[in-house]
């Protein structure tokens, strides 16, 4: 069984999309150990206490400096016991120390088809606006181990999303959560939780 720990910063619907697959069974062999917010008073951690999920916030604001918020967030991981850690919406840079002890071990969702508008200063509607500015026509989204870098770490799983004619970032973004990004995380998780993804040099190679 694998035990996943779901990070998140907001609304939560990616956690939702989640939450729901695994009791629908469309996400086989996991449990969600622990929902943990960096924010207090989310739409996210209603949604946890909602499913019966343990939900802890790790708030930045109740520690002296970054680096006692980075080891409280690690310690709160590692008491869980927990196989993977999934950033669903998660806004906060992970610590590398965590990095380092849960290599390959940590995915993200991000909302565009990386490399495309991705890396710093690219996250929730600020990727729509950029695509919407640049003109392309499909956008669509990520699932990907987390490294170092910001939105570098190898892809697991990326979906195509058709932008349409008058779109705002708002209608843009919904249309990529519902059609990629609510698929893609819990594909990505059922995935890992039975074997079928591993990284080689760098690249993932995906079992069927
Ligand atoms: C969304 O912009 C999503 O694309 C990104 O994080 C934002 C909030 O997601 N991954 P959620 O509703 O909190 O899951």
């Amino acid at each position: 069984m694998l035990r996943v720990a779901v990070m998140v910063s907001g609304g939560g619907t990616n956690l939702q999309a989640i939450i729901d697959r695994v009791a629908d069974g469309t996400i086989t062999n996991t449990e969600i150990a622990v929902v943990i917010s960096n924010n207090y008073g989310v739409k996210a951690l209603e949604r946890a206490e909602k499913a019966g999920i343990p939900g802890i916030c790790v708030s930045p604001k109740d520690y002296s400096d970054r680096e006692a918020f980075n080891q409280a967030l690690l310690d709160t991981v590692n008491s869980y016991n927990v196989d993977l850690i999934v950033l669903a919406g998660f806004l906060v840079v992970i610590p590398e120390q965590m990095i380092d002890e849960y290599e390959n071990r940590i995915i993200n969702i991000h909302p565009s088809l990386i490399p495309a508008f991705c890396g710093t200063g690219y996250y929730g509607l600020k990727v729509h606006e950029a695509a919407l500015e640049r003109g392309v026509k499909v956008v669509g989204a990520t699932v990907h181990f987390v490294d170092k870098g910001t939105d570098t770490g190898p892809i697991i799983l990326q979906k195509a999303v058709e932008v349409q004619q008058g779109d705002t970032p708002k209608v843009l973004q919904q249309r990529v959560m519902e059609q990629a990004e609510w698929k893609l995380l819990p594909q990505a998780i059922d995935m890992i939780a039975n074997g079928k993804v591993c990284v080689v040099d760098g690249k993932t190679v995906i079992q069927e």
